[in-house]
């Protein structure tokens, strides 16, 4: 939950504001980010890195990307550059959020494991600080990119670094089953590769091992493995930083515990100077690239609670409570079997808690919004559902599965509500399909 939920006569506010109030204002179901959460998170893991990677610490300063998959509007652009944050995108898409937004293009990376023509030239002409070169054959066409744009482009390489991030065990290979970046033996031909392009720029490694981690074993092997990369490639020619990737989880239910931030950054920092004492190397420039971990808890999802039905089981009875959103606003249950809490919003009840499944509306049993909650078992049609930690990987995954209108990502800031992206009416779903062109709405 952010930190500004609280509950007032039983209600439920974020950020000052009574969410039932907002329902009646913008409808249900909506997703709704708390700025103050939002730029408070992205300063405060911003500091944490500077202070762990500073020249008193040891460091030679660190860039914070701001991984823009986990939700991207032009506001939230925005509030990223004011907080100090770089920004990483992945498509063209993404890309165009950041520089409409005013994004000054020397602080955006751009990632992608197959990013196309249209992409690349995108980027070499807005002139974006760094694309990270996923493939040998990617080496090829942004040098051609940069060449015909007279521009030399600074790039960075992604490594597959072979660490599995969310168990305990390193694999020992560097060639995991998985289609990002180069395996680590493969490296030093496509980095030689890269250095005898006049139009490239290489500006260090990169690496990223995967999302929501807790285990920062994981981290520490993977900095390790690639300050050893980055020693034996910067031997002749040296490399100016090092990109760390992001991946730090976040609480979704009371059974996650993530360590402060500031203990992470302290002891990835303690992990690169060990590695990079032994190895005889100066510590580089660190560069991150965090996404679910700013923005993730800043956000709550509301909804309307349409049915509650009781379904018998072999071994006793579950109630199944359907709200008016589901897969098309949050998919990660259905794709992770992602764990959320959830909580009324409308008001407190002295009720038995009674443990229930959240289901959504769509044509799909697997449509599950919250696998386990316990709810006051007078929960009932009319009532409103808050769903915590909705901020990262649900805007920007949704979908118009159903022919369902997208929900509108809100903002509370000093009391107030804003539409950052606006709810899609069913006009807006059906736009593009070519045989209804002719046949006007109902009622028009
Ligand atoms: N950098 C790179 C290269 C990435 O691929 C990602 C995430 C990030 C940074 C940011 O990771 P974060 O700090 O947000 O964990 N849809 C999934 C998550 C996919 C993450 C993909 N890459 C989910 O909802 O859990």
């Amino acid at each position: 939950w952010p930190a500004s939920a609280e509950r007032v006569d039983g209600r439920l506010r974020v950020g000052g504001v009574d969410l039932e109030r907002i329902a009646e204002q913008h409808g249900t179901p909506f997703l709704l980010v708390d700025e103050t959460e939002v730029r408070g998170r992205a300063r405060r893991i911003r500091e944490a890195f500077e202070a762990a990677f500073s020249p008193e610490a040891g460091g030679a300063g660190v860039d914070v990307y701001y991984a823009g998959k986990a939700l991207l509007t032009g506001d939230v652009a925005r509030w990223m550059r004011d907080e100090g944050l770089r920004i990483d995108v992945c498509t063209g898409g993404e890309l165009a959020i950041a520089l409409r937004a005013g994004v000054d293009p020397a602080l955006i990376g751009s990632h992608g494991n197959n990013k196309s023509l249209a992409e690349i030239e995108a980027g070499v002409t807005a002139g974006i600080g760094t694309f990270v070169i996923d493939s040998a054959i990617e080496v090829e066409r942004i040098a051609a990119v940069a060449e015909r744009a007279g521009r030399v482009q600074r790039v960075r390489l992604r490594i597959s670094v072979g660490v599995h991030a969310s168990t305990h065990e390193f694999l020992a290979t560097s060639h995991e089953d998985q289609k990002f970046g180069i395996p680590i033996d493969e490296a030093p031909a496509v980095v030689a590769r890269i250095r005898e392009l006049p139009s490239l720029e290489l500006a260090g490694l990169h690496t990223h091992i995967g999302s929501q981690i807790f285990d920062h074993a994981g981290f520490a092997e993977s900095a390790r493995r690639m300050l050893a990369l980055h020693a034996e490639l910067g031997a002749d020619e040296p490399l100016p930083e090092l990109n760390l990737g992001g991946g730090f989880g976040i609480a979704y239910t009371a059974a996650d515990s993530p360590e402060p931030i500031e203990a992470i950054a302290s002891r990835l920092a303690d992990a690169v100077r060990q590695a990079a004492g032994e190895l005889g190397i100066p510590v580089p420039r660190i560069a991150i690239e965090p996404g679910r971990w700013i923005v993730g808890p800043a956000g709550v999802t509301v909804y309307s609670i349409g049915t509650v039905k009781p379904v018998r089981l072999a071994d006793g009875a579950r109630t199944y409570v359907a709200v008016d959103g589901g897969m098309s606003d949050n998919a990660r249950p259905a794709l992770y079997d992602a764990q959320y809490s959830a909580r009324l919003a409308n008001r407190a009840s002295d009720a038995e808690p009674t443990l229930v499944r959240v289901a959504g509306h769509h044509c799909e049993s697997g449509d599950i919004v919250v696998d386990a909650e316990w709810l006051p078992a007078d929960v009932e049609p009319g009532d409103l559902l808050a769903v915590a930690a909705t901020g990262a990987y649900c805007h920007s995954l949704a979908s118009n599965y159903n022919a369902t209108p997208r929900p509108p990502v809100l903002a509370v800031a000093d009391g107030a509500v804003r539409v950052l992206v606006r709810r899609e009416s069913i006009d807006d779903v059906l736009s593009r399909d070519e045989g209804l062109a002719a046949s006007p709405p109902a009622g028009t």
